[in-house]
């Protein structure tokens, strides 16, 4: 089971990810290659620094939506990819894209979705005044974080918390959650039925939030 994982930034779930298949916690997966759109991104250096191939579609320089797309497909196909993992990609991917992957394409959003989709996830649920926030891992559809979703760990909002404090405190749940559902994809153990998902077997479903 070959993943492809796309990053745009820091690419701590990818670091979480690639330290998860060193121990051997991703059984059959295997991360095949890191794709950047920006080209100065942080994770393509930790995929570097693991050993695994990169590749780089700018979107500054690809700007029609249809082309980047095709670009992306040709980049994941050189390395026969089956399952995209989408780890802080901050582009939308467009129906192109989902066929040819046949809908085989994850993401990690920093919310318990369907609250507080988009690009802040966990300062919107601060400015709201949740008390649970928390990670989800979902199907991607062509909408913004709208997807099936797979597997979701809460976090509880502390008192004085600010963004940065409790996106952090996410961050250590996605980092123990993508692993686990990348793990239960590569077993074979995720299926889905319109927008449910079955999971057998343990994949951390729920989370901490004391
Ligand atoms: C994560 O919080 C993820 O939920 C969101 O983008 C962020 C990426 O962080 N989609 P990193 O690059 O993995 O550190």
């Amino acid at each position: 089971m070959r993943f492809g994982v796309l990053v745009s930034g820091s690419g701590s779930n990818l670091q979480a990810i690639l330290d998860a298949e060193k121990r051997g916690e991703l059984g059959p997966g295997k991360i095949a290659v890191v794709l950047s759109n920006v080209p100065s991104a942080l994770a393509l250096e930790r995929a570097a620094r693991a050993g695994v191939p990169t590749e780089i579609v700018d979107h500054k320089v690809v700007r029609d939506r249809a082309v980047f797309d095709q670009a992306l497909v040709a980049a994941l196909g050189k390395h026969d990819v089956d399952w995209v993992v989408l780890a802080g990609f901050m582009r939308l991917v467009g129906a192109g894209f989902l066929q040819a992957f046949g809908g085989r394409v994850v993401n990690i959003h920093p919310a318990l979705l369907p609250a507080f989709p988009g690009m802040h996830g966990a300062r919107q649920a601060l400015e709201y005044g949740v008390r649970i926030a928390g990670c989800t891992v979902h199907f991607v559809d062509e909408g913004c974080d709208t997807g099936p979703i797979i597997a979701q760990r809460a976090v509880a909002v502390h008192e004085g918390d600010d963004e940065a404090a409790l996106q952090a405190r996410i961050q250590v749940e996605e980092h123990r959650l993508f692993p686990a559902v990348l793990r239960a994809i590569a077993d074979g153990r995720v299926s889905r039925q319109g927008r449910r998902v079955a999971i057998t077997g343990d994949v951390l479903r729920f989370g901490h939030v004391d």
